[in-house]
């Protein structure tokens, strides 16, 4: 009886893990993206981090970036352009939440591959 109990927990061990273990490399690789692109020095992923000196952040939490557009269509290709083109200062789409005033063009930092699945990956907090 007690073999059974071992067999069972070990098979759905074995179900559950490998998904749980796929999804901790996906976020530690696409961690380590945003991070050798420079990313960071402007994003945080969760939200109500302060930015330096206390004032607002500097880009958009990524949490409420997949908040604000998750489920919209063409939401990816949109901002995977936003990111390689930078935004426009005049129209900010975060204007009074960030601190910074517009995104530069991080083309010279990150392929467009590599920004699309940065993208997918935000999209998917
Ligand atoms: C120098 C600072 C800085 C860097 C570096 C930076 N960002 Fe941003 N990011 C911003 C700011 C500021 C905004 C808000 C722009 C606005 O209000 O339109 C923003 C906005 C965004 C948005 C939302 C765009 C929108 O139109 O709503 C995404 C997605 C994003 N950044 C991803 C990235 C990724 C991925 C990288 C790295 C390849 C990156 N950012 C690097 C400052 C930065």
């Amino acid at each position: 009886m007690k073999h059974h109990y071992l067999t069972i927990a070990l098979i759905s061990a074995c179900l559950t893990s490998p998904m749980a273990m796929a999804d901790a490399k996906k976020d530690a690789d696409m961690l380590k993206l945003a991070s050798t692109s420079g990313c960071m020095t402007c994003h945080g992923i969760e939200a109500g981090k302060p930015g330096p000196d206390g004032m607002k952040p500097i880009g958009p939490a990524w949490v409420e970036v997949a908040k604000q557009y998750k489920g919209k269509p063409g939401a990816s290709e949109f901002l995977t352009r936003v990111v390689l083109e930078g935004s426009n200062p005049y129209s900010s789409h975060w204007k009074g939440k960030v601190s910074g005033l517009s995104m530069p063009p991080n083309a010279v930092a990150i392929t467009e591959g590599n920004a699309r699945l940065l993208v997918n990956w935000i999209l998917a907090l």
